[in-house]
């Protein structure tokens, strides 16, 4: 039984096509595992921007809290608590401006805790997310998996960076690439995405 985090950021619904990848693959991998899907869909429910009581909060011990911190830290802690409790972790983002959607960006920032989901030792940082399975479902109007745009592609080199410094390393990829080249080559980066995201989910 596959206890699925699936993580959406795009703002635009039901028109988002890494909403639609990213929710496909959930529910496949949950129906084949008769599993259970936890949905932050950041687009409609976005999560706040760090903020000096945030920031504050999370490196304070709970008794030195007050009760604005508190809050603001219960709050990450659910977050942490719903990716540690996961076994698969379905991340949805457009490509947006070379990098991910922000609301994203704020999920990564309230679950990336000292302590917690990471932790410093005298030999460097260590991941504490470990034994994980992550995909990373994302959409773009060019095409970054290769050629000439592939370094600016910004969202998959930074994902797979944070995510391993959590203990995230086991990621797969599925791109929705090349949708503003025309109606033929849309359709053929959605065709590709729906076979792979088939792939995927009998192999998970
Ligand atoms: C504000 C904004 C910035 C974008 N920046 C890029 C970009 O840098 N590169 C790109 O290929 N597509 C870019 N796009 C196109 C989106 O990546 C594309 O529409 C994608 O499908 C959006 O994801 P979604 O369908 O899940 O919302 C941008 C779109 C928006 C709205």
């Amino acid at each position: 039984m596959s206890k699925i985090l699936l993580i959406t950021s795009s703002p635009r619904a039901e028109e988002s096509l890494s909403n639609k990848f990213a929710g496909d693959l959930a529910a496949k991998i949950k129906e084949q595992s008769n599993g259970s899907i936890t949905h932050l869909d950041l687009g409609q429910n976005p999560i706040p921007h760090l903020d000096q009581v945030t920031t504050s909060a999370i490196r304070k011990a709970p008794e030195q809290r007050d009760a604005q911190e508190a809050a603001a830290a219960e709050y990450s802690d659910k977050r942490v608590a719903e990716l540690m409790e996961a076994d698969t972790v379905i991340i949805g983002t457009g490509l947006i401006n070379f990098a991910i959607y922000s609301g994203l960006k704020s999920w990564i920032d309230n679950v990336a805790r000292a302590g917690m989901t990471f932790r410093y030792t005298e030999s460097g940082p260590v991941g504490l997310a470990t034994g994980k399975k992550v995909y990373i479902v994302l959409s773009s109007a060019g095409v970054y998996s290769e050629g000439p745009a592939a370094a600016m592609d910004h969202a998959v080199p930074y994902l797979k960076t944070v995510l391993g410094f959590l203990g995230l390393t086991d990621v797969e990829v599925i791109r929705i690439e090349g949708l503003a080249f025309g109606p033929e080559a849309a359709e053929k980066a959605i065709a590709s995405a729906t076979a792979k995201v088939e792939e995927l989910a009998k192999a998970a």
